[in-house]
């Protein structure tokens, strides 16, 4: 059955809104007047909306995006931004790659997300934005060898690092094809900023609602497609 209100409202798919950057991100787009299509690993979450339906997805399980992405398709709803947001650090304090933890990374950050884009994108709309969410730790200027040795953590989180810098290139493989098919399509990796969550910790210098309010504003822009943004400013790959 379609929820969606008869004065179709703008659509957006944000993935793992249960908290952090993904719950503020799904309240800033309802606070906004959209119509949010949010997901949680066991399609539960602690607020309600009229204009919000929730769906269950795990990432790391290719049977549940397919299930995720068949309710998508049968309620009928088309999206126009969708939110590539649902990410897992499994690294603690490694400076090694231990491969469990590597393939773990990979499956929720760059194989499942990149399954449930690819499944995604022709339910997408004409001029629409797929938005995937890097981060700092997968830009190869940031792990720079001269830059990374001054920083803080120049080799720490390496699946994560991996998992996020190869999700970056999805976006610019996308954004090309996408622009090659002319679907008017934009496609898009943001990194966040350190924000206050289960990832970033308490310590960090950004609140999620500071991270949802300017990546809301980038979303709904039409920015030059296949590149990585912060605030609104490019960042270096
Ligand atoms: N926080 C930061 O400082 C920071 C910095 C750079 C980039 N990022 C990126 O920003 C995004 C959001 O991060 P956050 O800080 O808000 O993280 P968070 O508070 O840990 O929340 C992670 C979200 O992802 C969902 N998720 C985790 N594993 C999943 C899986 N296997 N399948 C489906 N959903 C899954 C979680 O759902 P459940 O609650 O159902 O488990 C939750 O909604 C991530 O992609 C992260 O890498 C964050």
């Amino acid at each position: 059955m379609n929820t969606q209100p008869n004065t179709p409202l703008k659509t957006v798919l944000i993935t793992g809104i249960s908290r952090g950057i993904g719950k503020a991100l799904a309240q800033k787009y309802l606070g906004e007047g959209y119509f949010v299509i949010g997901t949680s690993i066991d399609g539960k979450i602690d607020f309600k909306h009229k204009n919000l339906k929730i769906y269950k997805l795990d990432l790391s399980k290719p049977r549940s995006i397919k299930k995720c992405v068949k309710k998508i398709f049968r309620s009928g709803m088309k999206i126009d931004i969708m939110h590539n947001n649902a990410g897992a650090l499994f690294d603690d304090e490694e400076t090694r790659v231990i491969i469990d933890k590597l393939q773990r990374t990979l499956t929720v950050n760059l194989l499942g997300t990149i399954d449930l884009t690819e499944q995604m994108i022709r339910n997408i709309q004409v001029g629409g934005h797929i938005v995937n969410t890097s981060s700092s730790a997968g830009s190869l200027t940031d792990t720079d060898m001269k830059d990374a040795l001054t920083s803080h953590f120049p080799f720490h989180y390496p699946a994560y690092k991996i998992s996020k810098c190869a999700l970056n290139m999805y976006t610019r493989t996308l954004a090309m094809r996408l622009e090659h098919e002319k679907t008017g399509i934009t496609v898009s990796s943001i990194h966040p900023g350190w924000v206050r969550t289960d990832m970033g910790g308490e310590d960090a210098s950004m609140s999620p609602e500071e991270a949802a309010d300017w990546i809301y504003k980038l979303a709904i822009s039409k920015p030059e497609t296949g590149c990585f943004w912060f605030k609104g400013e490019k960042y270096p790959w």
